[in-house]
């Protein structure tokens, strides 16, 4: 949060008292959000290309855009082709020379990247004196990709028409993918299997602001005037050209205009999802007014929004340019690769009856506009076809999310704050007499001294190795905050290190730039600097942060970053960074640079080889694509209110199909009280966040679970219970999403992606691939939800084995105790029934396999498992087994998923020798079991007496639209075993 409103004044801090005086940012409440933040028509880009989009349509059929190929210029190798786009400069005989890339990636991924000749060269000039690069910032890609970017070898241009014609390139999984680039107007057109999915320039609206000479004009002379959005005969709108007022705040854009626009057209899709964050649908609405519609871009401006309002296109703490289109069995995806600020209007226009359709229902095409202030234009194409395939390629590109610690995917007991050693271990001790499970214990900025990081409070905290000790005995660890800002003050030896080696980020003169934040007067460290990570890096540890332990972990905050007096609470674009860059170019990557110098701290803390190392774990609110890599994110300062609780499943849900799952919004509500009721309802929805964590104010009541009173304190740790149950169909889901980028938890559309009516459903979802499907309950004193089934699969509630089918809405009862889930038949899922008081304490406990069979009486699933720290894993140290049930032999088995052997396989399967699967409980049990008392078990390598052994077992037959169920008891089958059960 920055201090603009009521809480941080009812904190009665004096300092930020002072400090929101004097930065004149006490508003009222209700209306301060957005007189903070900038709409399109104040920010000068957008507003310019808002109006050349309108100028180019009001021309409608009379309007070309003014950008054209030199066929010349044109030429193909490698996968690569090359060209130059020329602009004619409106309005006079000019041109600007844009050199044009197209990439043809072994994926199957396309990649457009324009630069601009004149800067690139640095024949420009810079006005004000100004120190900052000359080209179009080009390293986005350095942050934000990891691989992928292997260039086709199967790539041919095909067709090189006469030279106002266009070339053909084919490429892609055998040859299906073509990109035709036209050459005047310059256009691109992406097409799969003959047909076009992604259209760019297609309404002309490519604008690449070319550097030009500020023309000082003679008083008088008209500037800015109203009305000059006409492009044809007159010239251009200069009124923000040169510097920029908001807020009290002056940016003096010493390289002028420079924005970087297209537009990108997705024709027959109606349903586009992604550029996170913002609290709005999963599926974007339209942006250009209408009923139901917005009349603002979503914007991509990472900023430490006070109090966000729901249901809007304004930005959030993180950005992730990052969008797929959706149509009945197709998917397509488009990576817009600049961390400049951006805007991104969708308007859906419908084209009339398709024919295909028989005139049932009219076709859409959903037309995007992307806007940003600088840098290149760097766009990636993915042509599906499936959800899966956009999302596995974005993640071979940018990542795919880090596979946490197990403990990072159990429960997080937050508050600002907890105040003393004394009391962080006494909320352990009650959460134990309480028979409440949780993992970690988090402290907020208070535990510093006087907001030192790299601290503790000697006064509060002056025994922090005996609290980690306490936490330690049984597996729980503790999570300090460390914030990007350094606290400027004398005797702070963090601060004079910084500035004597010229860390911290530099303001526009090249001096160490000094703002205000939680410690007062502060600099920011510039983790765009190698040398700034190399000494971030030294400070975690154990003998420079004192007090910290192997289970101190780290919470990222305020690294938008946020900067109280800073325009739009952040950092004024003209700031400067490493080599040079200005803030400007790189303002959405600050977030992850931040968090990459401290996962890159924690990965080296306990020693530099690998059997040293343990998973990182490191919470972020700011992020872009790729912070995946590095750990989680929390969708911030969010409110103890049920429209709160309501966009959390679309935020997270929408951030999982971005590349980003490990996601999670704060339980119980950041700001306000929450009824009992909101905290519970909070709590069941919350064990269904990839990242679970209660957290609070500092002026909130104290909420942890055991105060709450019955009988929501037992409901609570009953959700509790169910997640810590679940924990490996949890880890195996974080594990898929590790390896193949699919989301934690996942929308209807991507699990059944032709089915036109899963595409909008944004308050359910899957857990992994398990089959597992929640509805959490969002709204006061509701009692039943409706879910949305797509088909006739049979679903099972989870608790009582209720039978539902689709495809259609069925109505599942929820009273208070009980959050609606069901289970889909064809499932297997795994569980740890044993209840503890955290996840390392269950490390060793056995299995219960849950077989949810379907009609014809098979079902499939897995589970993965590790040590859950080390990186093991990546020499084999793992197990991973699939189970199915088939329906025709009646058999359970469990198999390898894949050949496994490296050099900690055998230690692996040593160590879990004694985990067994203690119980299988088959949901859905066919009748002809009915007065079976016993099943046969065998299990490789077990001696010959034990080669079919029986096992008990027993058939409970279904009340009245229930299902039918059995049990087999204690089969003791190993884990990493391979083994049959015969129910034959
Ligand atoms: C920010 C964070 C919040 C935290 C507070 C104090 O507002 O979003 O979670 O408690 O700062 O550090």
């Amino acid at each position: 949060m920055a201090p603009a409103g009521s809480p941080v004044l009812t904190w009665g801090r004096p300092l930020l008292l002072v400090l929101s005086v004097l930065c004149n940012l006490i508003l009222p409440s209700a209306a301060v959000k957005h007189d903070l933040f900038k709409t399109c028509s104040q920010s000068g880009f957008c507003a310019r290309n808002r109006a050349y989009a309108d100028a180019a349509a009001s021309l409608s059929s009379s309007w070309a855009s003014p950008y054209a190929l030199d066929p010349s210029s044109l030429s193909f190798s490698d996968g690569q082709l090359r060209a130059t786009v020329v602009k004619a400069v409106l309005g006079t005989d000019a041109t600007a020379n844009f050199p044009l890339t197209v990439s043809f990636l072994e994926s199957g991924v396309a990649r457009v990247t324009l630069d601009e000749e004149r800067r690139r060269k640095g024949d420009i000039e810079l006005r004000h004196g100004s120190k900052a690069r000359k080209e179009r910032y080009d390293e986005a890609a350095k942050w934000a990709l990891v691989g992928g970017l292997e260039l086709s070898k199967g790539a041919v241009m095909t067709e090189v028409d006469d030279p106002n014609g266009a070339a053909k390139v084919r490429y892609g999984p055998d040859g299906k993918f073509e990109a035709v680039v036209t050459f005047a107007p310059f256009s691109l057109e992406f097409l799969r299997d003959g047909a076009t999915h992604v259209k760019f320039n297609e309404r002309g609206l490519l604008n690449m602001e070319h550097w030009r000479q500020k023309k000082e004009k003679v008083e008088g002379e008209g500037e800015g005037e109203e009305g000059k959005q006409e492009m044809v005969d007159t010239p251009e709108d200069e009124s923000t050209w040169w510097d920029e007022s908001f807020g009290g705040n002056t940016d003096s854009k010493p390289r002028g205009p420079e924005s970087v626009a297209l537009d990108i057209s997705f024709p027959g899709y109606e349903h586009v999802y992604g550029i996170p964050e913002h609290a709005s649908s999963m599926s974007l609405k339209q942006t250009r007014g209408g009923h139901g519609n917005y009349n603002e871009p979503y914007r991509l401006y990472n900023a430490d929004v006070f109090e966000y309002i729901m249901d809007s296109p304004m930005t959030l703490y993180g950005a992730i340019p990052f969008m797929q289109a959706h149509r009945k069995d197709s998917t397509v995806g488009l990576f817009w690769l600049n961390a400049a600020e951006t805007w991104i209007d969708i308007v859906k226009a419908k084209t009339g009856a398709n024919p295909l359709s028989l005139g049932v229902s009219g076709k859409t095409n959903t037309q995007t506009h992307w806007m940003s202030e600088s840098g290149l234009l760097d766009v990636f194409v993915f042509l599906g076809p499936t959800p899966r395939d956009v999302t596995t390629k974005y993640g071979e590109l940018t990542g795919f999310t880090q596979l946490p610690q197990e403990f990072a995917i159990a429960y997080h007991q937050c508050r600002w704050n907890y105040v003393t050693d004394q009391d962080v271990m006494a909320v352990d001790r009650k959460f134990d007499k309480h028979d409440i499970p949780y993992d970690v214990i988090w402290l907020d900025i208070e535990y510093t001294q006087e907001k030192k990081y790299f601290t503790f409070d000697p006064l509060t905290f002056p025994d922090p190795k005996k609290m980690h000790a306490q936490l330690d005995g049984h597996h729980r660890k503790l999570v300090a905050i460390i914030d990007p800002h350094i606290k400027n003050v004398g005797d702070y030896p963090i601060v004079d290190e910084m500035k004597s080696k010229g860390l911290a980020a530099m303001n526009k003169d090249g001096n160490a730039y000094e703002g205000w934040c939680w410690p007062g007067s502060s600099y920011w460290v510039d983790c765009f600097n190698p040398l700034a990570i190399e000494w971030w890096k030294g400070l975690f540890k154990y003998d420079r942060f004192i007090g910290t332990a192997p289970n101190t972990f780290i919470w990222n905050d305020m690294n938008e970053p946020s900067v109280f007096n800073g325009p739009e609470t952040t950092m004024p674009k003209d700031n400067l960074h490493h080599g040079n860059w200005e803030h400007r170019d790189v303002h959405n990557l600050n977030g992850l640079t931040f968090v990459n110098a401290t996962y890159e701290a924690m990965l080296y803390r306990d020693g530099k080889k690998p059997a040293d190392m343990r998973r990182p774990f490191v919470l972020t609110r700011s992020f872009y694509a790729g912070s995946q890599r590095m750990g989680a994110m929390w969708t911030g300062d969010n409110q103890a209110d049920w429209s709160h609780l309501a966009a959390s499943l679309p935020m997270i849900l929408n951030n999982g199909i971005s590349g980003f799952p490990f996601a999670g919004a704060d339980v119980g509500g950041f700001f306000g009280n929450p009824s009992k009721e909101l905290l519970t309802r909070w709590y069941q929805a919350g064990a269904f966040y990839p990242f679970f964590r209660g957290h609070a104010h500092i002026d909130t009541r104290r909420r942890e679970p055991y105060l709450v009173g019955e009988p929501y304190t037992s409901i609570i740790t009953q959700a509790l219970r169910l997640r810590y149950a679940l924990l490996p169909a949890w880890y195996t889901a974080f594990h898929e999403a590790s390896v193949t980028g699919a989301p934690v938890v996942r929308p209807m559309f991507y699990e059944h992606p032709a089915d036109e009516a899963s595409a909008p459903v944004d308050d359910q979802m899957y857990l992994g691939g398990t089959g597992l499907l929640v509805k959490p309950v969002t709204a006061e004193g509701q009692t039943a939800v409706d879910v949305y089934l797509p088909d006739s699969t049979p679903y099972f509630d989870y608790f009582d084995f209720t039978r539902y089918a689709g495809p259609g809405v069925v109505r599942v009862p929820a009273p208070l105790e009980k959050v609606p889930l069901l289970m889909g038949a064809g499932h297997i899922i795994p569980r740890r029934d044993r209840p503890r008081r955290s996840s390392g304490l269950m490390k060793y406990d056995p299995l219960t396999l849950v077989v949810v069979l379907d009609e014809a009486g098979g079902a499939s699933g897995e589970v993965y498992l590790d040590d859950g720290e080390s990186f093991d894993f990546e020499q084999g140290g793992y197990i991973h087994r699939r189970f199915a049930l088939d329906a025709g032999t009646r058999a359970l088995t469990s198999v390898d998923v894949a050949a496994r052997k490296g050099a900690k396989t055998a230690a692996f399967e040593r160590d879990m020798a004694g985990v067994k699967v203690e119980r299988v409980v088959v949901v859905n049990a066919p009748e002809e079991w009915k007065g079976k008392t016993e099943v046969h078990v065998s299990e490789e390598g077990a001696r010959e007496s034990q080669r079919r052994r029986p096992v008990g077992f027993e058939w409970v037959e279904g009340a009245k639209g229930k299902a039918s169920w059995a049990v087999v008891r204690n089969p003791k089958v190993g884990v990493g075993k391979g083994w049959k059960i015969d129910f034959s």
